[in-house]
């Protein structure tokens, strides 16, 4: 099987994890300090969870809000903005990722498949805005005006993740995909790279260690995010 840097492709579509912030300071969720490890996210990422218990999950996410006033993008992160800058061919980003460390690099556009904590979703208009660093039920949305209606922006389990159907596209003419820092557990995405490989592509997995969807992917490179990202943009950059 060929090396993804020893050829050039036409179109990368990239799926990131929790583990591309990780060298940021972001906890992921599944490793043994991460937040599924000390939370039971039926307790807080579901949308039962939300209207049993409103206030709960309104301060986990305003404290996972507030955390990103105190990250800023690694080097993962950096190249990534780079190859979407550099790059002759069409790179399309979708993450699983909640924060805006991607954007803060430099990347236009990123496809955020399981929402974005800094925007608010109001289920009284349906329309979204800029979160406030805090809010709960007694805040007020900017467009319609209710108070009580607004919730974080995030993709709970049991809920459908956004843009399925512009990724579906995107996976379907990809000649290269790349997963980074994801552990292969959550569907949709962990299906993304079969969707790939039968479409055609090349498949390369970027992880701290082996994933769950492991064997699926053609080609890996294990190691942290800001050592092994950076070094495989540098070889693609340098082989177009
Ligand atoms: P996980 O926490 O499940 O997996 C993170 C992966 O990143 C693991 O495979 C780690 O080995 C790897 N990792 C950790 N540190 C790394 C580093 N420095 N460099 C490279 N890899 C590293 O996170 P996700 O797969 O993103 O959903 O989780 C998927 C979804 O589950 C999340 O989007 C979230 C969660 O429930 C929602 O919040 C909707």
């Amino acid at each position: 099987m060929s090396h993804s840097t020893c050829r050039r492709f036409d179109h990368i579509v990239i799926l990131s994890g929790a583990g591309l912030s990780a060298e940021s300071g972001v906890a992921t969720f599944r490793d043994p300090e991460g937040i599924w490890q000390q939370y039971d996210p039926m307790d807080l990422a579901t949308p039962e969870a939300f209207a049993r218990n409103p206030s709960l999950v309104y301060e986990f996410y305003n404290a996972r809000r507030k955390q990103l006033d105190d990250v800023a993008p690694n080097a993962a992160h950096c190249a990534l903005a780079r190859l979407c800058r550099e790059y002759q061919g069409r790179v399309f980003l979708v993450t699983q990722n909640v924060d805006d460390l991607l954007e803060q690099a430099g990347c236009s556009e990123v496809c955020h498949m399981h929402g974005e904590l800094q925007v608010a979703l109001c289920t009284h208009c349906g329309e979204r805005s800029i979160a406030a660093t805090a809010f709960d039920g007694d805040s007020q949305c900017v467009h319609c005006s209710e108070a009580g209606g607004l919730r974080p922006d995030i993709v709970w389990f049991g809920e459908t993740p956004y843009h399925m159907a512009a990724i579906e596209r995107e996976l379907s003419t990809a000649d290269l995909f790349v997963a980074i820092g994801t552990s292969g557990t959550v569907y949709p995405a962990a299906g993304f790279v079969q969707e790939a490989r039968w479409c055609g592509a090349h498949t390369l997995e970027i992880n701290l260690e082996s994933s769950e969807r492991a064997d699926v992917f053609d080609e890996h490179r294990f190691g942290p995010a800001t050592e092994q990202v950076t070094q495989w943009v540098e070889e693609i950059l340098a082989g177009q």
